[in-house]
């Protein structure tokens, strides 16, 4: 396996516009201290498209302990299906009984969603991140206008540290919401339920509701922010774009 050093800027370009399947391949090839990270959602695609590549492949969810009981069920369904290695991985309990005491199970809809997703996600994700050369996600560039520039593949600049690079890959950034589908379709690929009862884009259930037909899927996701901020320190780089 070719580990680091390579020229990012020349695999970037060599990735740029390819099929997700291609650049999965290109991922797995350069690391083998990778891992998928899957929400529960449509990102489901890259888990079918991974451990077909690499049977055994790491696969992680980040368990914000409030996603719906549909999404539970469903990564349970997801790690019966296939050949993966799948984590749960939980927030850090201290800092979460810190922030419920001072402000509540919602205060999310009062000062942001920094705060909570800073505890029950991004600290998790760091903590996991630190154990691994580079990471697979399922953001698209249709998804949100923070993500209109994202590449194929990137130097992590959140998760990154000093002397420990971390890159960052986006198979499906290519890809619209569409062929997505298509291809949960002409694969068979288990979904998430709420998929059939409107939700389009699928994050924490206090976070996130259906859309309607011709709204765009970040509708449905902190609707009362600005649309420009959505992300929630997970892909934080986005803004910097
Ligand atoms: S979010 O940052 O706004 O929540 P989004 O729901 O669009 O992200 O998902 C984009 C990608 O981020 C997913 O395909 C997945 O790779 C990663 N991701 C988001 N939420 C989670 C989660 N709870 N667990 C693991 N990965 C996640
Ligand atoms: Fe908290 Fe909402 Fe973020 Fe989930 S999406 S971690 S409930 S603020």
């Amino acid at each position: 396996m070719s580990n680091p050093p390579f020229d990012l800027e020349t695999i970037k370009a060599g990735l740029a516009g390819q099929n997700p399947r291609d650049i999965l391949k290109a991922a797995l090839a350069h690391f083998d201290n990778i891992a998928v990270s899957f929400s529960g959602a449509e990102d489901v695609v890259l888990v079918d498209m991974a451990a077909k590549l690499k049977p055994g492949i790491n696969v992680f969810c980040l368990d914000t302990g409030r996603l719906h009981p549909e999404t539970y069920r469903f990564i349970e369904k997801v790690r019966g299906r296939y050949d993966i290695k799948l984590e749960v991985l939980m927030p850090p309990h201290q800092d979460l009984e810190s922030l419920v005491k001072a402000k509540g199970l919602f205060s999310f809809y009062d000062d942001g969603h920094t705060e909570c997703c800073g505890i029950r996600k991004v600290a998790p994700l760091r903590r996991r991140l630190s154990t691994l050369d580079a990471w697979i996600t399922g953001q698209r560039r249709d998804q949100n206008p923070t993500r209109l520039a994202l590449d194929e593949m990137e130097l992590d600049s959140s998760f990154s540290a000093p002397g420990k690079p971390l890159y960052k890959f986006n198979p499906l950034a290519n890809w619209t919401s569409a062929q997505v589908w298509d291809y949960i379709e002409v694969f068979d690929v288990p979904y998430n339920e709420l998929h059939g009862k409107g939700y389009v884009s699928i994050g924490c259930e206090p976070c996130t509701r259906p859309v309607l037909p011709n709204q765009h899927e970040r509708a449905g996701r902190w609707w009362w922010e600005d649309a420009t901020k959505k992300e929630c320190g997970l892909h934080a780089g986005n803004l910097g774009s």
